[in-house]
């Protein structure tokens, strides 16, 4: 299983990185804009610091805006990948882009028959949105299971990469079912490296050595 960032903080992503658990990053227009930089100059630097995928979203809404922002952005690295909105004209520029060899991330799903669309369309990611759809009292992981089992039925390529994660339950529920990749924030990250039974494992063992003949 692939862990991916959410963020467009370079901080935050050599944090994570120097744990030696990332494998790539996904932003959108809200993350870049918290950031307060310009995005070309912060999706190099990301692009730079990373050897995986780099989610970068396209913000035109019709396919031709799309599919020239989508040329100009892979044209920076090799590894952006276009994220695209799972809309009409986004499954027209992604059919496009896959016709092109330009990587794709459709992103803001919230269906596992528009996750299905995406890859007839020939996505290279689908992102379904966990966490908002929890939030509208959905059930964002039964989402995610349907997609693996509908993408498992007919062999599609398209990965899955579950996004709007909010906790490591959904984590733990993506890597059961299979889900190709995560995407979390750093707190989402940190929250899985932690334990209480490690701190106060090690809080002992460390009382403990104090006690040893040096
Ligand atoms: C994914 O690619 C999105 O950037 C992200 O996961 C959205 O998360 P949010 O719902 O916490 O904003």
């Amino acid at each position: 299983m692939k862990f991916f960032i959410d963020t467009a903080d370079i901080n935050e992503i050599k944090e994570a990185s120097s744990m030696g658990i990332i494998d790539g990053v996904t932003t959108n227009p809200s993350l870049v804009a918290a950031v307060g930089r310009s995005f070309r100059e912060v999706l190099l630097e990301i692009c730079d610091a990373v050897d995986g995928p780099v989610s970068a979203e396209v913000t035109s809404e019709t396919c031709d805006g799309m599919m020239a922002e989508a040329r100009e952005l892979s044209e920076l690295r090799d590894n952006i990948v276009v994220k695209i909105p799972l809309t009409p004209e986004g499954l027209k520029a992604t059919r496009i882009c896959r016709d092109e060899e330009i990587k794709t991330n459709l992103t803001l799903c919230f269906s596992a028959t528009q996750a299905l669309l995406a890859a007839k369309a020939g996505a290279t990611y689908i992102s379904p949105f966990v966490g908002r759809l929890d939030d509208q009292s959905g059930d964002g992981m039964a989402m995610v299971a349907d997609i693996c089992d509908i993408y498992e039925n007919y062999g599609f390529e398209t990965q899955v990469l579950v996004a709007s994660v909010r906790h490591p339950m959904h984590v733990l529920e993506a890597a059961k079912m299979g889900a190709h990749v995560a995407t979390c924030p750093l707190s989402v990250l940190m929250q899985l490296t932690r334990h209480p039974l490690t701190d106060r494992g090690l809080a002992k063992f460390l009382k403990d050595w104090e006690k040893v003949p040096k």
